[in-house]
């Protein structure tokens, strides 16, 4: 039997409250008084936690075969030079001239309804929009303020004597690019290969007053899936080309037209997708977003407009997911970051991150080389002579058609060369191959906003019996506890059945929690608040014919089943290959 629904007011508050009191999540170091912007999962918050990361796994390093790497979450100073986030990664802020708190700009401009994308904004404009408004904190007006770009990296020095600047990684990625040519080596030179990476990363967020929407030290997961810059065909596109879910392109964001529901297919053909590679990751993220348990009519894929989109990416997505407190909240991006990466940590660290492409076959074709006369420069350079000619052979024909001639370095000292010593002209050459440089597909997943989403969306009420019965709905795939076991009474040797049961059940590698505790109604409400889809309990009737009841979360129906295939009939039930009314 289901109870009627009975959901009203904020979610959030109700869903935060249940967290804290159940421990999913708390705020950090309370004893001294919490920070913004950090928290602690509590026991079964870092189990679901675990779970969500696993589904992840599932199907990015298990069914994709991106295999997962671990770099360090500190990375020396160069890193973040050549990926620009030293000079770039900012945000506008301004300071109440009331309560001197300081506040993210664009965000304070978009909550005052003033535009949609305030991120896009200058200064000048920001200042101007924020004129009028109230400050979010104080509820004053603004007024006149400065806004100005606040650096989100957390700095910190690497050894003793603050000799070298280190920072906490604001993204996984970069370790991903870092490692680029060893990973290469590992996938044996072939495009495409991808990796991905879990884990914590840190931006110092201005005013992180989203709960865990917005943190300070947070978990990413990331793939990066480097790509023939001229195939972006992708191999298994067949999976989700006719996969259909509705998509906010950024047409139809400028016309205020609802997003079009299509197949992948569809939005390829159209141009509403890049490519077939984001598009795959588009359905892929929708088909992983709805099994661990976002509400399909509260996820939606929206295109980053050309302006808000990030310069380096030719193509943008968001996954968004609605929350009752804070709108439409950003939980997956989706971007073709084209070769931007590769092309900065190149340049910046001269080190090739290229791949090199045989051609089916080799291809004759006529080029302009600087090709050294070895009679002439014999006697002028005797043994430094092959030195020289191969630094000839190496200028760039362009160069070495002035008509003075060209200089060279050779173990640091300059040589002129004057064209009697040298040919420009034009060679049949056998190419075999060329160095390619990348580009990159990124699916780079926030897991605590994932939890969040997951949290409110299967957070229900429901009158029952004249109660209110909290549920969370959650996928078994996330429940911190799969099955809770009940003796009915801890007597007569129900709970020693009971406390066997549950090994058993763990033993079959399912979650499994005894609990006997109060009066069995109260039992199970505790576990429907934390989302274990299943309860069983041990009665009179199990020490008599070895029978047990099984209840099924959601609807609150028992079948009585015999104890010999339990532990087997849960493990299909949580692995959802079979279903609970198929018992009845
Ligand atoms: P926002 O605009 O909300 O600040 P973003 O565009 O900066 O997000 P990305 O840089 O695309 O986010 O990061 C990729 C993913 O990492 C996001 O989709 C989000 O899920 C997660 N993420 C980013 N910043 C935070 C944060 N401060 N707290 C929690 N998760 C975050
Ligand atoms: N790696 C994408 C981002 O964090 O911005």
């Amino acid at each position: 039997m289901m109870g009627d629904a009975i959901m009203a007011g904020d979610v959030y508050e109700r869903v935060m409250d249940l967290a804290r009191r159940r421990g999913f999540v708390w705020p950090t170091s309370e004893a001294y008084g919490a920070v913004a912007g950090f928290i602690d999962y509590g026991p079964l918050g870092a189990m679901m936690k675990r779970r969500i990361e696993d589904a992840w796994r599932g199907f990015y390093v298990v069914r994709e075969g991106f295999y997962e790497i671990e770099c360090p979450t500190i990375g020396q100073e160069a890193i973040y030079l050549a990926s620009g986030h030293v000079k770039g990664f900012t945000d506008k802020m301004f300071q109440c001239p009331h309560c001197n708190e300081y506040l993210r700009a664009d965000h304070v401009v978009e909550g005052g309804g003033r535009c949609a994308n305030a991120a896009v904004l200058d200064e000048e404009a920001l200042c101007r929009e924020l004129e009028d408004l109230a400050c979010p904190a104080c509820d004053g007006r603004i007024g006149e303020v400065q806004v100005f770009g606040f650096s989100l990296m957390f700095q910190t020095s690497i050894g003793p004597g603050s000799q070298r600047t280190g920072y906490l990684r604001p993204e996984t990625a970069q370790g991903i690019f870092t490692d680029f040519a060893r990973l290469l080596r590992f996938y044996r030179d072939k495009l495409p290969f991808g990796a991905t990476q879990i884990g914590k990363s840190y931006r110092n967020e201005i005013s992180p007053r989203q709960g865990m929407i917005r943190l300070r030290e947070f978990t990413q997961a990331e793939a990066e899936i480097f790509v023939h810059p001229a195939k972006k065909e992708h191999p298994n596109f067949a999976r989700y080309s006719g996969y259909r879910m509705p998509l906010l392109g950024h047409p139809a964001q400028q016309a205020g037209t609802p997003a079009v529901e299509m197949s992948m297919a569809e939005a390829v053909a159209s141009g509403t997708v890049a490519n077939e590679y984001v598009a795959y990751y588009l359905a892929l993220t929708h088909e992983f977003l709805t099994q661990v348990g976002v509400a399909p009519d509260r996820l939606r894929f929206r295109q980053h407009l050309p302006d808000e989109r990030a310069h380096y990416a030719c193509d943008c997505w968001d996954a968004e997911c609605l929350s009752g407190r804070f709108g439409w909240v950003e939980t997956v991006g989706i971007a073709d970051r084209t070769d931007y990466d590769l092309r900065a940590h190149a340049a910046h660290s001269g080190q090739a991150f290229t791949v090199f492409i045989q051609y089916p076959e080799p291809i004759r074709r006529s080029e302009t080389r600087v090709v050294p006369r070895m009679g002439a420069l014999g006697p002028r350079f005797r043994g430094g002579a092959k030195q020289v000619a191969d630094a000839i052979a190496a200028t760039d024909p362009a160069t070495a058609s002035a008509p003075a001639g060209f200089t060279i370095e050779v173990d640091g000292k300059p040589i002129e060369i004057t064209p009697d010593l040298y040919d420009v002209r034009e060679i049949e050459v056998e190419v075999q191959g060329e160095e390619v440089m990348p580009h990159v597909i990124e699916p780079s997943y926030g897991i605590d906003r994932i939890l969040y989403a997951v949290l409110e969306h299967s957070f229900d009420e429901e009158a029952v019996e004249g109660e209110t019965r909290t549920v969370l709905r959650l996928s078994p795939a996330v429940a911190p506890i799969q099955v809770a076991v009940f003796p009915l009474m801890s007597r007569d040797g129900m709970d020693e059945v009971a406390m066997a049961i549950t090994d058993e059940l763990k033993a079959a590698g399912l979650m499994a929690e005894y609990d006997d505790s109060g009066a069995i109604g109260r039992r199970y409400r505790r576990q429907d608040e934390i989302g274990t889809p299943l309860a069983i309990t041990v009665d009179y009737d199990t020490l008599d014919d070895g029978t047990v009841t099984l209840r099924d979360r959601d609807s609150m129906r028992q079948v009585r089943l015999s104890t010999a295939s339990l532990a087997e009939t849960c493990r299909a039930l949580c692995r959802g290959r079979l279903r609970f009314d198929g018992l009845e």
